[in-house]
């Protein structure tokens, strides 16, 4: 069966030799393998969450469209929109919504990152936090699951997103499956090379650090004025110069193949100025991003070409999500009154769930323990002092779900561990 791969970016800017080397070209690259189907989005509502600047928004739509197009991407061959044109995302997102647990919300990172700054500037914590911002996993989740996407290339912050991922859609195959899976359970992909690049100061390339090179916007100028910037050590022409560890050898990396790598490192050992070491870095980019520049330039002078472009993938796209929801709407008992819309009389038996056991050793301490409808150990608590703690942590777990940091060993592995606990959030 062919594996369904899913990215989406945010539209808040425009794309940085970083996002090209981490996201883009791998993505591509991964989307021209046989027996893979990729979807690419250009995640506008999440945009939203985070700015309020609908000049900026609508630019960065636009800018990153045409930079996956100019990139390579071939829109026949994948289905290519923009997340705002397929209503059956946020009706998805509104299903999923009535089964997320709020616990597990007020664990995602981003939410507690808002809180923790507002709390550390002595306001109310939940002072910048919106709505959006709050229920944004789910959004996401709605992303993946509407495809029903295997793989998720995401970086390491995202992680935690495609987590919920799969706990909602357990809970929602779950709840209204019976005995049906309506989503298949994704799978995050940290490619190591999204976390590789570094920017003009040696750290991550990212905009909110402003040592980002520019992909296309303000062309091969803007290129070689930021190349300029890049930060080496001090050593003089015809001095040696030690590349392991230099930000520019890195980028260049990035770019070269094994024997262009080899040779540049000897002719900086060799005393190679960095002068001329960033001309040839900036020759090097360029060769492969020149050619893209002018397609990306053709694009945005365009608007209409991508705009009929878009307009097909979204139609591609909706023929996938709409019979799709159609079944959710259905299943959830929603929708016209048809004869096969589900009957009081038709509740079928719950499936049998697995159980909690909390326990008093001998030794005087408080344990629990999960174990499957079969009967089988999944989760073995430490001790607890207290029977309230064993407690608490129980209902901890059913509300939110598998927590690393509880105190029990699993047994089981993660995921089945994690399906068990989906099945006590429904009440
Ligand atoms: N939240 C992602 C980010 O900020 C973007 C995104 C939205 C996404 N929906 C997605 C990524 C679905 C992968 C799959 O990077």
């Amino acid at each position: 069966m062919s594996q369904r791969v899913l990215t989406g970016i945010t539209t808040t800017g425009t794309l940085h030799l970083g996002n090209y080397v981490g996201a883009i070209r791998p993505a591509i690259e991964a989307s021209r393998v046989a027996g893979v189907e990729s979807f690419f989005f250009m995640a506008d509502f999440h945009a939203l969450i985070k700015c309020d600047e609908p000049a900026r928004i609508a630019h960065s739509s636009r800018s990153i469209a045409a930079t996956w197009l100019a990139a390579g991407l071939d829109p026949e061959r994948v289905t290519f929109y923009r997340q705002s044109d397929i209503p059956e995302i946020p009706e998805l997102t509104w299903l999923l919504t009535c089964v997320t647990a709020k616990g597990q919300m007020n664990r995602a990172h981003a939410y507690k990152a808002a809180v923790d700054a507002a709390t550390a500037a002595g306001e109310d914590p939940d002072a910048r936090v919106t709505m959006g911002l709050y229920s944004y996993p789910i959004l996401m989740a709605a992303d993946i699951l509407m495809f029903n996407a295997h793989r998720v290339p995401v970086g390491k912050d995202q992680v935690q997103h495609i987590e919920m991922a799969r706990d909602v859609a357990q809970r929602f195959n779950h709840l209204y499956g019976q005995g049906r899976e309506f989503f298949t359970l994704p799978e995050a992909v940290v490619e190591a090379e999204m976390e590789l690049l570094p920017g003009l100061d040696g750290r991550k390339m990212s905009k909110s650090y402003d040592n980002v090179i520019p992909l296309f916007e303000g062309g091969a100028a803007a290129l070689q004025s930021a190349v300029a910037r890049i930060v080496t050590d001090s050593k003089l022409p015809g001095e040696p110069k030690e590349p392991e560890g230099q930000a520019l050898v890195t980028i260049y990396d990035a770019f070269a193949t094994p024997e262009q790598r080899a040779a540049f490192r000897a002719a900086l050992r060799g005393g190679l100025a960095w002068g001329e070491a960033k001309a040839q870095l900036v020759a090097l980019i360029d060769g492969q991003i020149g050619p893209m520049r002018a397609r990306y330039a053709a694009l945005m002078a365009n608007p209409a070409e991508l705009e009929a472009i878009l307009q097909r993938g979204a139609a591609k796209a909706r023929a996938l999500a709409a019979p799709l929801l159609a079944e959710l709407r259905r299943a959830v008992g929603i929708g016209a009154f048809t004869a096969d819309a589900p009957q009081q009389h038709a509740k079928v038996e719950k499936a049998a769930l697995p159980v909690f056991k909390q326990y008093r050793e001998a030794d005087g301490r408080f344990y629990f323990k999960l174990v499957s409808a079969a009967g089988e150990l999944l989760l073995q608590s430490q001790s607890f002092e207290q029977g309230r703690d064993a407690g608490q942590w129980v209902a901890r777990l059913k509300r939110e779900g598998w927590l690393a940091d509880a105190p029990a060993t699993l047994v089981a592995d993660e995921a089945t561990v994690r399906a068990a606990l989906a099945a006590f959030a429904e009440d």
